[in-house]
């Protein structure tokens, strides 16, 4: 059963790296930052504030999972919103046998606390990140696609903010476990990241059955 664990920063590729990873080795793929995405938005839904604890938990544990393919969890302000809820023990605790559920069988997940708090044994673990400017500007573009009206000064900001958020906070902060295969994506493309990848995970793997 092989897990791959990918942590990183927001908009770095992550995402993009592991659904290819998941239908190259056969796996289901989690992008685990729509867990958080869909309790901020039931909080935002129900008027209620994400930065108390109590009321983020009760959106987390009345999370079924059908909510996860609802376009409105990309937007800019749903994405704020979730790196509030993430701050919550309450909160990361009703969401984390979901992830390990989803682990069990073999799988690839995304975010930032795979490597380090839900699959901590997975077989190969990478930590993503890029320049923040590189990572506004691509999300920029992709907000722009969706049709958001929102500057780059905007989204540059809001990255920022929600960097800082998710790594300096008490609860699973983000960062690369030890054992963390580090891909700077800056100035890599898509398919040399994925390269990079296979490369390192095909490696990791004919170790572990030799
Ligand atoms: O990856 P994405 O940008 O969709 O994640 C949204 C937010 O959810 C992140 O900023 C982070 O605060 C939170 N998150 C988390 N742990 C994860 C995945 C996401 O705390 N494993």
């Amino acid at each position: 059963m092989t897990v791959i664990a990918i942590d990183g920063t927001f908009a770095s590729g992550k995402g993009t790296l592991g659904k290819r990873l998941a239908a190259h080795y056969g796996l289901a793929y989690l992008d685990t930052g729509k867990l958080y995405r869909a309790v901020g938005y039931a909080v935002m839904q129900a008027g209620d504030d994400p930065e108390n604890a109590a009321h983020a938990a009760k959106a987390a544990k009345a999370l079924t999972g059908a909510e996860l393919d609802d376009p409105i969890l990309k937007s800019g302000e749903v994405a704020v919103n979730a790196s509030k809820v993430a701050v919550h023990t309450d909160v990361r605790q009703a969401l984390f046998q979901f992830q390990r559920d989803f682990a069990a069988k073999g799988a690839v997940l995304d975010g930032r606390d795979i490597g380090t708090v839900i699959c901590p044994d997975a077989d190969v673990k990478f930590y993503v990140d890029a320049k923040a400017e590189i990572r506004a500007q691509r999300r920029h573009k992709e907000l722009i696609s969706y049709g958001e009206d929102i500057t780059f000064e905007t989204v540059l900001s809001q990255l920022i903010e929600r960097d800082h958020r998710d790594k300096t906070r008490e609860e699973a902060p983000l960062k690369a476990a030890e054992d963390a295969h580090l891909i700077e994506t800056s100035v890599m493309g898509i398919d040399e990241v994925f390269d990079t990848a296979v490369r390192i995970t095909d490696a990791i793997l004919a170790l572990k059955t030799t």
